[in-house]
């Protein structure tokens, strides 16, 4: 942008020496420059408000300073006959305001260009006065703030060729009334249509496969759904077609014509399913080639080795199957990205070792799930490489030296899910200095943790056999974002630094290990700390009160350990911790709080079982947790954390999903990932006593709850009925007294009741879920009669009616989306401890990595 700056400012000097004699007033019209000068006004320069584009600038800045004739200023274009603006393009201008109705721009009706891409326009609605510059044939004003409906006024620009608005965010702009169908029914000239992330969340028109001027199309993650129309792939002058992240969309490839001018086809992470045709090798164009996270199946056609112009073919995530020879892929003298992972591909690697190395230009490889049985030796072919991803194979052995220097610019490496038992001649620190992200998890790996390389970002080692201490050099990782050294063999104290060595970090997992002594108590003012697990482990003493510096903690577990404290109240300043697991260890004492406000306003599972808390149930807690109250169950997203991370000048969102294990009366629930409404209280196993209070009635959130083995007595309080979500109810082992209350059986979710071991009277309740609980539910309250126990009622007439309640018949069917499985059944304290599975889902960042990836080789 500075050189064309230049360049133009060269002409403008270039057109006044020679030309000056022809013209004897400025070409600009007054009352163009005026409104150009009005609009220019209307708006605050603002850095932030471009922050989006490196080479942003303020555009409209130097107006002024260019001369009275406004066809000269920067961003501007006039017709040379008639001087009236024609062309407006102030993209990345630092404007920041909104545009309204009665703005200046729209007298500038003659206007064929406008770009007003990368602006901030405050969130304001695009006016519907756009529709009088009648003469537009390019719009443009993608992530520039605008929200909301897309004007139905647009659709009058019958001249675009162009339309891109593209919105800042997923949704920010939509696209409902009108439809994408009205939008562009008269729009026949339009050859760009850019409409990605705006919500318009209905079927393809199928009206669009008669634009036959169409070139490229971008509507990925707009929530389209139904079937792909076929007819779209025979649009005469078609080279893009990016439908990608609509996951409802249905489609197959068609047979490919020799004469196709496809150079971009990405429609990953869809329903597109079917088979890769033979002739896709005609697409002779095509250079990115997108197809993962679908549902594609049959062979790999060999007829890919013939597109010769490929840099990318994505293919992660489907059900191809094969033979692929990666020879002829390496021909592919263009190809920087390559992803088979995830298939049922088994490649059988031939190569040359006389091919020239210095035409490859691969810069990213994905093997995962490619059956592969060692390391593929034409990697030393590759040393461009930078993403390498080699992960869920059956590669065994040892680590080879070479895979740490076979690339000068190696970022990203992905060993995990494999068989690795050690690194090939002791590692004590990685020679490779450009490494970002290493994951080693699932394998053998029996070694001690080597050192990675200062630069690293992530580094994931769980579930090895890693064994010794965390050597003292990790406090110089200072890019660490996400350590995870859970369920290995390692030990000793947990170094000191650990609370400060990173401002990054993230993810602290060090869950099922050996380590010992107390937590370190350095935990800084302003960390980034989202989830903190040191569960299963032997630490001893108390919680550093400084854990109360983790403002944007989330997830916090020291359970099975030997604690011993009292109840960390002065957590509860922490606004963002939403699960809070101290089970299994010495916690002590009552549960009272400060007199603050702030009680865990965020929390939503809160495990504090297998401890010796006494006193009465925390009643003023249970009306402070106010996040235990929300109920929705329509909200069907997994609890992660993200992370910025920049990968070679890109943002990413690198995602760790939240896993946990809970456990009730001797029914262990796994959860690998934890739904954002799940909400469960587990205050079973120690000594509470008093009544249960009536409020707990007002969590209506809560799936689980468990205060089994305690001390309590006094009746189950009837407003248990208003907890619709509860799916587990667990009162055993206490000394309640009174009957059970008919409200219970409003609980359409319950799948697990345990009110045995109390001193209960009267009829157990009919209907609904009590139809299918057994004995062992009841057990041992002498006083309880009726159906499933032999004891008959005396008077069954005074059995009160069930309440009434919709059809109870959708009950099951939600517990296996709350993602928890049964692991086994029985009874008493501690039966069963939490393994906690460090279970990663990286999908996500894969598909973050690649998008991004691919936009970058689209864009060249
Ligand atoms: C942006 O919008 C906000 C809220 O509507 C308003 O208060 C603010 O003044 C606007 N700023 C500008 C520069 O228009
Ligand atoms: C748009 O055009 C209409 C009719 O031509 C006119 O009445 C209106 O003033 C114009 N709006 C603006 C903002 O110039
Ligand atoms: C446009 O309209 C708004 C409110 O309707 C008004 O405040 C503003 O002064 C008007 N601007 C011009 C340039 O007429
Ligand atoms: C829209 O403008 C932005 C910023 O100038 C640019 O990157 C993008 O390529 C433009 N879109 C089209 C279709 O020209
Ligand atoms: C498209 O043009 C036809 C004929 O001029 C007109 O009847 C129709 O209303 C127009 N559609 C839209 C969405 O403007
Ligand atoms: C597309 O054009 C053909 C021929 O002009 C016409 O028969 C057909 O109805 C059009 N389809 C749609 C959906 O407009
Ligand atoms: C994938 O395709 C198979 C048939 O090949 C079909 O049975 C299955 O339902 C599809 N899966 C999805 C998620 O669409
Ligand atoms: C590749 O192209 C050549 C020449 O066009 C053709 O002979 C060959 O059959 C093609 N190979 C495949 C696998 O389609
Ligand atoms: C590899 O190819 C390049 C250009 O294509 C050439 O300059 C170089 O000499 C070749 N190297 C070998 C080892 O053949
Ligand atoms: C940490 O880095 C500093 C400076 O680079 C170095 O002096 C020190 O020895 C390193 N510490 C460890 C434990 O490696
Ligand atoms: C971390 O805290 C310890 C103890 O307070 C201190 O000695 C050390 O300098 C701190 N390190 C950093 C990087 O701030």
């Amino acid at each position: 942008m500075v050189s064309s700056s230049a360049h133009f400012l060269f002409f403008t000097v270039l057109i006044v020496f020679f030309f000056q004699p022809c013209f004897q007033h400025s070409l600009c019209r007054r009352d163009e420059r005026l409104a150009l000068l009005q609009f220019k006004e209307s708006f605050v320069v603002d850095k932030h408000a471009s922050f989006d584009d490196p080479f942003a600038y303020p555009k409209a800045n130097f107006w002024k300073s260019q001369g009275k004739d406004c066809c000269f200023w920067e961003g501007i274009q006039c017709d040379q006959d008639i001087g009236h603006v024609i062309s407006l393009d102030l993209s990345s201008s630092y404007l920041f305001g909104s545009i309204n109705f009665n703005s200046s721009l729209f007298h500038l009706i003659h206007l064929q260009h406008l770009n007003l891409a990368f602006n901030d326009f405050n969130y304001s609605k695009i006016p519907s006065a756009f529709s009088n510059l009648t003469s537009l044939t390019y719009l443009n004003l993608s992530n520039s703030f605008f929200v909301g409906q897309i004007p139905f006024e647009l659709s009058r620009l019958t001249s675009l060729s162009t339309l891109e608005l593209v919105p800042n965010y997923e949704g920010g702009l939509e696209l409902k009334m009108p439809n994408l169908r009205i939008l562009v029914e008269n729009l026949t000239s339009l050859e760009y249509l850019h409409l990605s992330g705006t919500k318009i969340n209905s079927r393809i028109p199928t009206t669009l496969a008669n634009m036959s001027s169409l070139r490229s199309i971008d509507l990925s993650d707009c929530g389209l759904f139904g079937e792909f129309p076929m007819a779209i792939f025979q649009l005469p002058k078609l080279q893009v077609l990016i439908v990608s992240f609509n996951v409802g969309l249905m489609g197959n490839l068609p047979e490919f014509q020799f004469h196709n001018q496809l150079t971009t086809l990405e429609i990953q992470n869809t329903k597109f399913s079917g088979k890769l045709p033979a002739s896709i090798g005609m697409l002779s164009s095509l250079e990115v080639l997108s197809i993962d996270n679908c549902n594609f199946s049959g062979l790999l056609p060999p007829s890919l080795g013939n597109l010769t112009k490929l840099q990318g073919l994505q293919c992660y995530n489907n059900k191809l199957s094969g033979i692929v020879e990666i020879d002829p892929f390496l021909k592919l003298k263009h190809l920087e990205a390559l992803s088979f992972s995830r298939n049922n591909i088994l490649l059988l690697i031939k190569t040359r070792e006389s091919a020239n190395t210095t035409t490859r230009k691969l810069r990213s490889l994905e093997l995962g799930s490619c059956s592969l049985k060692e390391f593929p030796s034409f990697l030393h072919n590759l040393d461009q490489l930078e993403i390498l991803d080699l992960s869920s194979n059956d590669i065994g052995g040892k680590i080879p030296k070479w895979i740490w220097t076979f690339s000068k610019s190696l970022s990203f490496l992905d060993l995990s899910h494999n068989s690795l038992t050690n690194f090939e001649k002791f590692l004590n620190a990685f020679p490779s200095s450009t490494l970002d992200y290493l994951d080693l998890s699932f394998n053998k790996l029996k070694a001690s943790l080597p050192i990675p390389p200062f630069s690293i970002s992530f580094f994931l080692v769980s579930e090895n056999k890693f064994s010794g201490g965390i050597p003292p050099e990790f406090c110089n990782l200072t890019s660490l974002q996400f350590l995870d050294l859970s369920h290995n063999n390692l030990n000793g104290m947990i170094p000191p630094c650990i609370g400060n060595f990173s401002k990054s970090l993230a993810i602290l997992n060090l869950q099922g290990n050996n380590f010992k002594g107390p937590i370190p108590p350095t935990w800084v003012d302003g960390n980034n700390l989202k989830l903190i697990k040191l569960g299963q482990n032997n630490l001893k003493g108390k919680l550093p009160r400084s854990l109360a510096n983790c403002r944007m903690l989330e997830f916090f577990d020291v359970g099975n350990n030997h604690i011993r404290d009292t109840f960390p109240y002065w957590l509860g300043t922490l606004l963002r911790l939403k699960i809070l697991i101290l089970h299994f260890n010495r916690f002590y004492g009552a549960i009272n709080g400060s007199e603050s406000d702030s009680l865990f306003p965020n929390l939503r599972i809160v495990d504090l079982s297998h401890n010796g808390f006494v006193g009465l149930l925390p009643t003023k807690y249970f009306e402070r947790w106010s996040a235990m109250v929300d109920a929705d169950r329509e909200n069907t997203k997994y609890w992660e954390a993200y992370d910025n991370y920049e990968w070679n000048n890109i943002m990413l969102l690198p995602s760790y999903h939240y896993s946990m294990t809970i456990t009730n009366k001797g029914v262990k629930m796994e959860y690998a990932q934890v739904l954002e409404i799940f909400s469960a209280i587990d205050l079973s196993c120690n000594k509470f006593e008093g009544e249960i209070p009536d409020v707990v009635g007002i969590l209506k959130g809560l799936e689980l709850l468990n205060l089994s083995n305690n001390i309590l007595v006094g009746p189950i309080p009837p407003t248990l009925g208003n907890l619709k979500n509860l799916e587990a109810l667990d009162l055993s082992q206490n000394k309640l007294t009174g009957s059970i209350p008919t409200q219970l059986t409003l609980l359409n979710f319950l799948a697990v009741f345990n009110i045995s071991h109390n001193h209960l009277v009267g009829p157990i309740p009919k209907g609904q879920q009590f139809d299918t609980f057994d004995n062992s539910s009841f057990d041992g309250n002498l006083g309880l009669c009726g159906l499933p126990l032999s004891r008959k009622c005396e008077n069954s007439k005074a059995l009160p009616p069930p309440f009434s309640t919709s059809n109870g018949n959708e009950d099951y069917g939600l517990l296996t989306e709350f993602g928890w499985k049964t692991v086994a059944l029985g009874y008493g304290c501690g039966f069963l401890v939490g393994v906690v599975m460090g279970n990663i889902v990286f999908a996500r960042t894969r598909e973050w990595l690649m998008r991004i990836y691919q936009t970058r080789l689209s864009r060249g």
